[in-house]
């Protein structure tokens, strides 16, 4: 038995095959990990799997699966999950975009207790070298798309990650496709991910096989772990969706509480239009406040990185202003210089107003330590 399995998925990696598995090795040999590692080629018709044989003379740790059916990334990072030998998985790409380096780190937050640990390129301290603006812009794409389904996680369809074999062993996966890590997130048994950042360098040599059949895939895969959360009420994505729909509640009752006092205060007490605008505006702050706390967040209530209540308030004042400029930005863009009815435009600003305070609420207001 292995500490660690590092799996390298490859498919035509003759010129970078020898250099990742040399780098691995000395990660594990500098910071005394008994580390296999574990590369599953698609039969590549190069000399990858000719080189990492050669390899295998000298490095008992040192395994190849090559696959001969069902050729794809994820179906052979899976394949990795079952063929190795260790409780401990981590996925690397071959061609030196995800720096070994990080290993050790990756390694540790596994053995303090996290059960998915993902080299992330969106968040603060990570970043990405070398990529053109198309691939920027498609990236971009995909993890908005994944956010939509884990807003917590910053990079979730990052090629490097490591996982508890607990989290996948029985995990009804199903791979295809580039983007794995998403459907372990999606359908691994797991409560804790965290997120380590790193600087994503492009290949120097070969070719990425990304094209718009992956795409394609990756589209259909995001559904089906919609899908699949739907049935599966225990999963993290419907856990997520649960707190957006609560969410969704708080900020309609809101609206009637903002409602209901503007009208009160104008007809009743006689209070000017600003002044009765603005308390109905602060109160339904409050009472959205007030009934997420208590409601919508309170599965998270032990693990609050801002401890006390009225550090939550103050975040979730700022915010809630944020998303007040958000709305009016977007209504009065949209109704003076794009021609948009401004009924119309109130409704987007609402709408992207509401996505705004839920994501960065989610991300800051509730924190999870
Ligand atoms: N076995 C196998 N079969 N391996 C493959 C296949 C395949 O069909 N296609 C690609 N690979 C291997 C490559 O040899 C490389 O080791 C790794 O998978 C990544 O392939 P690239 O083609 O270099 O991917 P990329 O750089 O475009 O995408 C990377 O970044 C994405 C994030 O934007 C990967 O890490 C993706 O998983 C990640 O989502
Ligand atoms: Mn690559």
């Amino acid at each position: 038995m292995y500490d660690l399995t590092v799996i390298i998925p490859t498919f035509k990696e003759e010129a970078n095959i020898a250099a990742i598995i040399r780098e691995v090795d000395t990660v594990f040999s500098r910071n005394a990990i008994n580390g296999e590692i574990l590369v599953v080629d698609d039969n590549s018709p190069d000399r990858t799997i000719p080189i990492v044989r050669d390899i295998q003379q000298t490095k008992s740790n040192v395994s190849l699966v090559v696959r001969k059916n069902d050729p794809g990334l994820s179906q052979s990072v899976v394949e990795g999950f079952h063929t190795a030998q260790s409780d401990i998985f981590l996925v690397i790409d071959a061609d030196l975009s995800h720096p070994p380096a990080h290993i050790p780190e990756m390694l540790a937050e596994i053995r303090a207790g996290s059960d998915i640990v993902i080299g992330s390129r969106y968040m603060q301290g990570g970043g990405i070298q070398k990529w053109p603006l198309k691939r920027r812009v498609i990236s971009l794409g995909a993890t908005f798309l994944g956010r939509l389904l884990f807003p917590e996680i910053h990079d979730p369809v990052s090629g490097f990650f490591a996982v508890k074999k607990g989290v996948v062993e029985d995990a009804p996966l199903k791979p295809r496709g580039y983007k794995i890590l998403l459907e372990v997130l999606g359908k691994g048994h797991w409560k804790t991910a965290k997120e380590i950042p790193f600087e994503f360098v492009d290949r120097a040599v070969g070719s990425s096989k990304l094209g718009l059949k992956t795409i394609v895939d990756y589209a259909a895969q995001v559904t089906d772990n919609a899908r699949y959360s739907w049935n599966h009420h225990d999963s993290a994505v419907w856990q997520e969706w649960k707190k957006l729909f609560k969410f969704g509640m708080v900020g309609l009752s809101g609206i009637v509480v903002n409602e209901g006092l503007l009208i009160y205060l104008k007809e009743f007490v006689h209070l000017v239009l600003p002044v009765a605008s603005i308390i109905a505006i602060e109160l339904s702050i409050i009472s959205n406040f007030i009934l997420n706390d208590l409601w919508t967040f309170r599965a998270d209530r032990e693990e609050h990185a801002l401890g006390h209540r009225w550090q939550r308030f103050i975040s979730f004042q700022v915010v809630s202003v944020g998303g007040a400029a958000i709305n009016f930005a977007i209504l009065n863009v949209l109704a003076t210089w794009a021609g948009v009815d401004y009924r119309i435009a109130n409704i987007l600003g609402i709408l992207v107003a509401f996505i705004w305070n839920f994501l960065v609420n989610r991300r800051v207001t509730w924190q999870r330590k």
